[in-house]
């Protein structure tokens, strides 16, 4: 391919670079790592996603950065990542959360497989009419993130006004809605995306699933006890099952959008709390190899898949707004008088709900350095074209944000880059540049620099 100068093309999908890189500060999006277009079961079928906002691999990789920047807080120490560790499937361990002013009330949910439920609000208590709405709360939350714009807190508005001044988001909004602009709205769309794309298909329930065709039947993969514990989680309690799925419905495990509350009434910090209706998906409880996500419901009662079995097993109080399917018809609560080996054939289904990939993978980790800092943005290819005068020179140009530097970089391998030239963005945000050929084939990028602070 050397010595042919129309070859000059760049941003062939030859190499594999590193789609999402983690932590080094440098994001190379030449190829966007792949979020719109992952692989979903065919038997998941639920889907919650707000009409009007798809998950697009660009609108997904701002939310990235967003999720991962601690400079959504007022005080620059707290990010959305900070209360929902990839590690930990996006929970957190400890019972409530440190923010910025204090600790959260309630525990921090996993996020995982949110959009593949039929219940669209969120937050434990549903409070959250989409997932849009939902991501700018916890910045607006005195005690989250600290943007109220109430007790001393600078407004949302200050937020806005600071993204707007890293050079970084405006190459970034730029790259994801075709101009600079920062917005609320856009700024929803994108951790929504993001946190819609997080999602955890590959437990050993999975594998067991899609061989056998359904949820009642045999899986080949699973023990004795798994299956039996498969068995009590499906049927319901006259039928000698415990009847978790009468609320937490698989395959996706999401939660019944009717159910009200489960008999767990406590609050963190001591009081009661009858509001909680919303679980998230009943995968990724505990983590690879057993490791423990965080405590379980909204007030982080239960430490184990055991504690929880006990509480449903024997429901320990009757509440106003306790579900009907967890009573008994001459008013008592449930008491489903389950056997010790009952109990361990549950928690050890409710292990096969956890998947692998979700806790390491690279498009959902943080893209900062150590610094807190993006270094170098690479545009996308499809931001890029190459156009050959006949000449023996071709234009090279960009999409992007206007009246921003931009790197014309070249490289003879792929791997070593070096800068031809800084080229300015003009008004209607295309940069471009005339090169010449020089017999030999070379590869072009245009990059984003973060300048020296
Ligand atoms: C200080 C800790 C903290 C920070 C920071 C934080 N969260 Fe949360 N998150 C929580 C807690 C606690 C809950 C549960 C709160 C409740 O239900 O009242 C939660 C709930 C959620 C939910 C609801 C999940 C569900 O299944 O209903 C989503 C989504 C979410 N957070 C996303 C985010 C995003 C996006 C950010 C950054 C903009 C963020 N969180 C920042 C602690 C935090
Ligand atoms: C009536 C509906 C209903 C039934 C039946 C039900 N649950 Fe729940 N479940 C909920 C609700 C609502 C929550 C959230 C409650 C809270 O945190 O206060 C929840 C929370 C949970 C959680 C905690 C999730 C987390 O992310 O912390 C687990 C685990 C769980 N349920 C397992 C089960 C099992 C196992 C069964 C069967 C023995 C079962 N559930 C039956 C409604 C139900």
């Amino acid at each position: 391919m050397k010595a042919n100068p129309k070859l000059i093309i760049a941003f062939i999908s030859v190499w594999s670079p590193s789609f999402a890189n983690a932590g080094d500060g440098v994001l190379d999006l030449t190829q966007l790592a792949n979020y719109a277009n992952q692989a979903v079961p065919s038997y998941i079928t639920k889907n919650n996603t707000t009409a009007g906002n798809p998950i697009t691999d660009k609108g997904a990789t701002l939310g990235r950065v967003l999720f991962h920047d601690k400079r959504l807080s007022r005080d620059n120490t707290i990010s959305c990542s900070s209360c929902h560790d990839q590690s930990r499937a996006f929970g957190d361990s400890p019972t409530a959360s440190t923010g910025v002013n204090g600790t959260t009330g309630r525990h921090a949910m996993r996020l995982i497989n949110a959009p593949f439920a039929n219940e669209v609000r969120f937050f434990w208590d549903e409070r959250a009419t989409t997932l849009e709405n939902q991501t700018t709360q916890p910045v607006r939350d005195h005690v989250e993130m600290g943007f109220s714009g109430t007790s001393g807190d600078p407004a949302f508005a200050d937020l806005v006004a600071k993204l707007t001044a890293i050079p970084e988001y405006r190459v970034m909004f730029a790259m994801t809605f075709g101009n600079a602009t920062v917005n609320e709205t856009r700024i929803q769309r994108s951790l929504a995306q993001f946190v819609r794309s997080i999602q955890s298909f590959d437990s050993k329930y999975d594998t067991g699933r899609a061989a056998a065709g359904n949820d009642g039947a045999n899986f080949l993969n699973f023990t004795a006890a798994e299956n039996a514990g498969k068995q009590l989680f499906l049927a319901p309690p006259p039928q000698g099952g415990a009847g978790c799925a009468g609320c937490h419905r698989p395959p996706e495990f999401d939660i019944d959008p009717a159910s009200l509350n489960n008999g767990v009434t406590g609050k963190i910090g001591g009081g009661t709390d009858l509001t909680n209706t919303r679980s998230p998906s009943l995968r990724d409880l505990i983590g690879p190899v057993g490791r423990s996500n965080g405590g379980l419901m909204h007030d982080a009662s239960f430490a184990t898949l055991a504690q929880v079995i006990n509480h449903y097993n024997q429901i320990p109080a009757i509440n106003a707004n306790l579900d009907n399917r967890l009573r008994r018809l001459n008013g008592q609560v449930q008491n489903l008088n389950l056997t010790q080996a009952q109990k361990d054939a549950l928690a050890a289904f409710l292990a096969t709900l956890s998947g692998n990939a979700v806790y390491t993978d690279a498009k959902w980790s943080d893209p900062f350095n150590d610094l807190g800092e993006l270094t170098l943005i690479v545009l996308p290819a499809d931001q890029v074209s190459i156009t050959d005068q006949g000449d023996g020179t071709a234009i090279i140009s960009c999409q992007a944000a206007a009246g921003m530097n931009y790197l014309l970089q070249q490289s003879d391998d792929l791997k070593t880059w070096t800068n031809v030239t800084t080229v300015i963005a003009n008004a209607g945000g295309v940069c471009s540049y005339s090169v010449g050929f020089s017999g030999s084939a070379a590869y072009y990028r245009y990059a984003f620099e973060t300048p020296a602070p």
